[in-house]
């Protein structure tokens, strides 16, 4: 049976209970996500200077450069899709700068994204498992590539790494790290840009008075589009024994759903309207507990050096052509939101044609 938790209570409870509700929900490993107790603090462990501050600041000049190349060749079309042109886009080309990734993947990397997320919309759990499997292959075709000739990057460091117990990671485990670093975060990333790329979008003015907010000030406005209209929509955990679960009674084996989609909305918590600084110690858009995403001051980093070019190259509106779409489930966010950029950002250029 599977009980799904809304409330905002309910959701952290089940987040910050994982010696009642484990992580091992699929049937494949994964790796951390999949692990609990020791093995997944172990592992946490050695992961985490792949992602420590340093690695983050070090690759902002390289996202900067990522972003101004792709808006200056999309700011000349009369439009552009956010997510599809910009957001996989700039979401394959600045994951592939930080694991040291050679552009010649990036049309099999943005492939890939497309069929991911059309296998996720057919809910197809042989396409999801094909689309599961194709990007394995090109983790492994990476991984050779390293074998053949060591690099000095990321994905080599990865391969190199030692566990708790002196061994090197197994194969299995080092692409399924990357795919859970990469694969289902392309998307996700994607998906965010959409969603803060139509919060820019609907208000030019008040887009603009971002331009010369603090870097931690446009993080938190960040954080707070994303909570109201969040894409990475929930996670499963698998309950370890009977128990309760937002108020029912749950049985052991049985799957709980934390929607944090809804949790981010529930009006027990967050008042109405746009707040980021009152909202920020109960936005659950990375996630809450020992499972809390790790990825999360590489992600912020990444939207908030785009958000910061966009606003440097112009004013983005609404493209007049073809609609907007929502993504629709178990996704969220947009499928494709036509925008334009209009150069300068003056008073003009800020009224939506
Ligand atoms: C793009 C925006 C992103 C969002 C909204 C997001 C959101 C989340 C959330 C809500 C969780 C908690 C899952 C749970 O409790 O079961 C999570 C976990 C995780 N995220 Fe992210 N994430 C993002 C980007 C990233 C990036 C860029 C990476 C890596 C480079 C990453 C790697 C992970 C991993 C490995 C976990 C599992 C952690 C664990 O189980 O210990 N995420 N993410």
């Amino acid at each position: 049976m599977t009980t799904v938790l809304r409330s905002h209570a309910d959701v952290v409870a089940a987040a910050l209970d994982p010696t009642r509700f484990s992580n091992d929900v699929s049937r494949y490993r994964q790796v951390p996500n999949g692990l609990d107790g020791d093995a997944h603090r172990d592992m946490v462990r050695i992961l985490a200077p792949f992602l420590a501050p340093a690695v983050v600041d070090g690759l902002e000049p390289a996202l900067r450069a990522i972003a101004q190349d792709l808006i200056a060749e999309l700011a000349v079309r009369p439009d552009f899709d956010a997510v599809g042109d910009l957001g996989v886009r700039f979401a394959v080309r600045a994951q592939s700068a930080w694991l040291g990734w050679s552009s010649q993947h990036e049309p099999a990397l943005r492939l890939w994204v497309a069929e991911h997320r059309a296998a996720l919309r057919s809910g197809e759990d042989r396409r999801i498992a094909t689309t599961a499997a194709r990007f394995d292959d090109i983790v492994r075709l990476l991984l050779d590539e390293r074998r053949g000739c060591a690099r000095d990057d990321l994905t080599t460091r990865l391969m190199r790494v030692r566990t708790v117990n002196g061994g090197l990671l197994s194969d299995a485990d080092v692409v399924s790290i990357l795919r859970n670093w990469t694969g289902g975060d392309l998307s996700s990333l994607a998906l965010c840009v959409g969603v803060v790329v139509r919060w820019l979008a609907d208000d030019a003015a008040r887009a603009r008075r971002l331009r010369d907010a603090a870097a931690s000030d446009l993080d938190a406005v960040i954080d707070e589009i994303l909570r109201l209209d969040d894409p990475f929509v929930s996670n499963r955990r698998r309950a370890r024994e009977n128990a309760a679960a937002g108020g029912c009674p749950v049985h052991a084996g049985d799957v709980i759903v934390l929607d944090w989609r809804s949790a981010n909305t529930d009006p027990a918590v967050f008042g109405p309207g746009f707040d980021p600084f009152a909202h920020a110690a109960a936005n659950l858009v990375y996630g809450i507990g020992v499972h809390a995403c790790p990825g999360r001051q590489l992600a912020t980093r990444q939207l908030r050096v785009l958000v910061q070019e966009l606003l440097t190259a112009g004013t983005i509106q609404p493209a007049s052509g073809a609609p907007a779409v929502r993504e629709s489930a178990p996704g969220a966010g947009w499928r494709t939101l036509p925008v334009r950029v209009v150069r300068g950002g003056g008073a003009a250029a800020g009224r939506a044609s």
